[in-house]
């Protein structure tokens, strides 16, 4: 893999673990503030996120050795809505700034697994923003949010509220291939 590509893989693989684990962190800090529908909003995110992070590491897997890694993550805990809107900002900065331009960037260095994976990734991203911008108007209104099951395509993150899809329109893998978070 062309060195660049490769750093910008890292660097979303770094963000992409990060936010894993602040979503679970942010998940239990929604259930002790009584939005259980909004916990559970956290854990399936964050289990997509996880799916992104494999799926940038497999993608990297002939590089090999150790690095430093320079990854953008939020910290800190907050209320319930305080950590939606951090949840928020971190997502658009993610389909509006940093895969649009590691996407070019591995088109133009003709790396296809990271082109795919980060194609991959940033689907589920637009769908994160806006559910979590759902429930941010259901908490600023000092409601949980009205959420149905949410699915998490387990081969690419693709997220879907309501019911999983026949086929997933990411990566096209069958509806048995949804975890379902109910
Ligand atoms: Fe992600
Ligand atoms: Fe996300
Ligand atoms: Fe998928």
């Amino acid at each position: 893999m062309r060195d660049m590509t490769a750093s910008n893989l890292r660097s979303a693989y770094g963000g992409e673990s990060m936010a894993h684990m602040r979503y679970l962190a942010w998940a239990d800090k929604a259930e002790q503030d009584g939005f259980p529908n909004v916990a559970r909003l956290f854990r399936a995110i964050s289990f997509s996120e996880q799916l992104h992070a494999t799926n940038h590491f497999l993608a990297m897997k002939d590089v090999k050795g150790g690095f430093n890694v320079t990854a953008g993550g939020g910290f800190g805990v907050g209320g319930t809505l305080e950590q939606l809107k951090g949840a928020i900002e971190g997502e658009t900065f993610e389909v509006n700034e940093m895969y649009p331009v590691y996407i070019e960037a591995a088109k133009l260095q003709d790396e296809k697994a990271a082109l795919r994976s980060m194609t991959w990734a940033v689907a589920a991203e637009k769908v994160h923003a806006a559910l979590y911008d759902k429930s941010r108007q259901a908490v600023e209104a000092g409601k949980d949010v009205a959420l149905g099951a949410v699915y998490v395509c387990e081969r690419c993150g693709y997220t879907a509220e309501g019911g999983a899809p026949d086929r997933c329109p990411v990566c096209g893998s069958p509806r048995e291939r949804f975890k379902p978070f109910a």
